[in-house]
This record gives structure tokens, sequence and C-alpha cells, in this order.
């Protein structure tokens, strides 16, 4: 056993190109080389138990192994594990569109299945963009977009992010698109109203001048999350809604990160009763089992696209797994999962929970913000608590923290200086409690 593990890390570290690594730096460490999970344990080949702190990077809902999206998964491959979507449907994905449209804002009615959140990006930006276009409106041809936006890694995804240190190397191959800052408070001086005041001033006027040029607006409602998990001001969203249906510009949510629960609602629009022209959905969508994601619209953007095929209406879009069965039979699963066990109930207490105990950092002099919103939370740590004064992000505080907390029997991972805690939905209590102790315990070590 022990030569086929080391035998293991060799071919690891011999053909894998790790996402988001410094390959050098990872080269030169002893990596976690995962075997199997058991509810919201990972544990690896050595048998070592970790807590999953990240949900498997914001993915995982029910926990790992949960029997009831195993079974679902294992019935569908004995039929077929994968026909095309294209001109022909197959029954999980009829079966999960109408579940989807069921549980999403009551406008959205049509369904457009990819494989990921970065996928679901491209379509909603690839549909409001032919959609003007299909109006007859030409010019509505770019994308307002938020300051630190992050809406995944592909071209077009990465045009309408806005994190420099992901994406400035790749400007030369972006499209142009316009910003607008995202409420941070954190980092506003002034206070929250003031903040909100501002930024929605700012987006007024640069709405106004551009708005027969927009085809849409995208933002990551509620929260930021790869920006640090940077938190929207209250009705912040509605604001935005009402700004962009005066004006006549299609609003895209990106809700890769916030669906399925973690801000304590199913949707992050749920809060505000926003209802979005265009809505993205994946990670959390197979309970992080599957990959699988989704592209929402309305009827009225949907339509638009109907004609003879001689009128080159169609949506010239679509990827070889688009709709895949097992996915999707995933996805029926997940989302019974949630009915049947009345999770999304279960999390305002949970949420409070960790905001009770994260609470006890509050006093550390490393500790900037603790930013919560149902089961997102990012942790600031900071150099210098008075002046605000940031590590420099080269001296790794948050790859530190989290290397602790893999010691101490717990893997997540950090955004910068920001340590990012995301359980999975189902942790209980006395889980999340431990988490929180062996976070509390590796930032008391690391930040001296
Ligand atoms: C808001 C948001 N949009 C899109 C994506 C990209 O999703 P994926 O990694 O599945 O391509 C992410 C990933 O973290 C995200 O947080």
């Amino acid at each position: 056993m022990k030569q086929l593990h080391k035998n293991l890390r060799k071919k690891n570290k011999q053909y894998i190109w790790h996402p988001f690594t410094q390959m050098k730096d990872y080269l030169e460490s002893e990596p976690t080389i995962i075997d199997r999970g058991e509810g919201i344990f990972l544990i690896d080949v050595d048998g070592n138990r970790f807590y999953d702190g990240v949900s498997s990077l914001w993915v995982n809902v029910h926990g790992h192994s949960n029997s009831d999206i195993n079974n679902a998964i294992i019935d569908q491959i004995k039929k077929i594990s994968h026909s095309t979507l294209l001109g022909q449907a197959n029954v999980p994905a009829v079966l999960l569109a109408e579940k989807i449209v069921s549980i999403t804002p009551s406008n959205l009615t049509r369904v457009f299945y990819s494989d990921s959140g970065s996928e679901a990006v491209e379509i909603g930006l690839k549909i409001a963009y032919q959609y003007w276009k299909l109006k007859g409106k030409n010019k509505k041809r770019s994308f307002i977009a938020m300051t630190n936006a992050y809406h995944g890694d592909t071209i077009g995804a990465t045009s309408v992010g806005g994190m420099d240190l992901f994406h400035a190397t790749y400007q030369d191959l972006l499209f142009k698109t316009c910003r607008t800052p995202y409420p941070d408070v954190y980092r506003f001086d002034g206070s929250v109203e003031e903040c909100r005041i501002d930024c929605l001033t700012k987006l007024n006027n640069l709405i106004k001048s551009k708005h027969d040029q927009t085809a849409g607006l995208i933002v990551e409602p509620l929260v930021q999350g790869a920006a640090g998990m940077i938190l929207m001001p209250d009705g912040f969203m509605k604001h935005i809604e009402s700004i962009c249906i005066d004006h006549n510009i299609l609003l895209l949510t990106d809700e890769v990160a916030t669906g399925f629960g973690r801000t304590g609602k199913m949707f992050a629009c749920e809060h505000d009763e926003v209802k979005p022209d265009i809505m993205m959905i994946a990670k959390g969508l197979t309970g992080g089992y599957l990959p699988l994601a989704a592209t929402l619209t309305t009827e009225a953007v949907y339509s638009e696209f109907l004609g003879e095929y001689s009128e080159k209406k169609t949506f010239f879009h679509g990827h070889s797994y688009t709709g895949n069965q097992l996915g999707c039979a995933a996805a029926i699963a997940n989302i019974d999962l949630f009915e049947k066990t009345r999770l999304i109930e279960s999390l305002p207490q949970k949420s409070l929970l960790i905001s009770k105990r994260l609470g006890e950092l509050s006093s550390h002099p490393h500790v900037g913000d603790i930013r919560i919103k149902g089961m997102m939370t990012g942790i600031e740590l900071i150099k210098d608590k008075n002046s605000k004064l940031d590590y420099p992000w080269e001296e790794k505080m948050g790859i530190k923290v989290c290397d602790e907390c893999r010691k101490q029997g717990m893997i997540i991972r950090p955004l910068g200086n920001v340590v990012v805690f995301m359980p999975p939905l189902v942790s209980t209590n006395e889980e999340l409690s431990e988490m929180i102790s062996i976070l509390i315990k590796a930032i008391n070590i690391v930040c001296k």
C-alpha cells in the first residue's frame, strides 16, 4: 500500500498541472491526495480525515457520498450516461428543467444547460448580446460589470471579471466592458449609507450615458465571492434591478457561487425579490457531485430567438456534454434532498452560530473584517488593524493559515489575505463549532 501511495505522489507531481496553483511551490510541498469522502469529511490515501471546510470549492451541499445522490447517479448509469441534447431530449434533463424553473424567480422560464459556471456566464453574455441584435438594437453591444467581479476563467467571463491578479495578463484578449463599483463597505471611506449612495450614483451616471450601447449588466448578487466575500448593503440588488428596468438593460445575475442555499435562501435574488432577465447557476446544482450548469432566461428573451431557420435567429451554441444525464440525475436528487431535509430552514441558525463563534476573533490584532452571509464567510487577515494595512500578498498569509488548518484536520482555501470558510450546508452545529475551533487555532498560530 505504501508503495502504491508513493507512486501516486510521484505521478501527481509528474503529470498534473493544478489549477490556480504555483506549481513550483506545489512540487516542493507534500500534497494531500484524496481517496474518498464521508459526509463532510475528505479522507486521503493515508486514511487522514479532514473537514471539507470549503465544500470542495463551494460546491458541496449535502455532504459526500450521500446515498440519495449516489443512487440517483447509479440508477441513471444503468440506463444511459450520456446522449446529446442537440436537437433531442433526455429524461432527467427534461425533469430537471421543470424543477429548476419551479425553484428560481418566477419570471425565469427557460433553461439552457452547460457544464461549468464559466460556460453558463459565456452563454448568458452571448444570449444577451444576440437578443438585442435580434431586436434590431445593434448598438446595444457592451456590458456593465462590477469592480473586482469574478465570473469564471473563459475569455468572455474573464472580460466581465475585474480581478487584476487573475485577469490583467489576458487584457489584449478581452472585450471591453464598463465598470461600476461594487459596494464594498469595508474599503469605502464612509458609512454603509454613504457607500450605497456613492455606488448607486456612479451606476446611475454610467447607465445614463451608456444605456443605448449596453446589452446587460452582470452582477454577483449579495456577495462577491472570489473578491473576498464582499457583502452588498441590504436592498442594493433591488436598486440595480430598477435601474436596469428603467434604462432597458438586461440584468444578468451570476448565482454560480450564491445559489443553492449559500446565502441562507435558495438563491440570493430571493432576499430582495429580484427578478433577473438572465441567471446563471452551477456549483451547488448537483450538490457538488458532477459538473453541470445552467443559464436561465425569461420568456421574452427566449422568444426573441424564435423564427424561420433561414432568419438565422438560432442560438448557435452548445457543448458535447450539454444536458448530460448523470449530472441532471444528480441535480434532481440534490434538489429533492433540499425539500426532504428542509435544509434551507436550518440555515439561519447555523449562520448565527458561525457569526457567534467567529466573534471570538473580533479583537484579534490581525483579523480585520469578518464577513458572513448565510454559509459564506470571509475572514480578512490584516497586518495592522488600526491603519487597515494589508499583509503584502507575497507573504502568503492566507495560504499559511490554510496550511495550518490542514495540519489541524480541515481543508480550506484562501483568497489572498481572506480566509474563506464555506462548509457544506449539511454540517451540524457540533461540526461547525469544531471547524471554527480549528480555524481560530490556525489563525492564532500563524498571525502572531
Ligand atoms: C460568481 C462565480 N461565477 C462563475 C464562476 C465560475 O464557475 P466555474 O468554476 O464552475 O467555471 C465562479 C467560480 O468560483 C463564481 O464564483
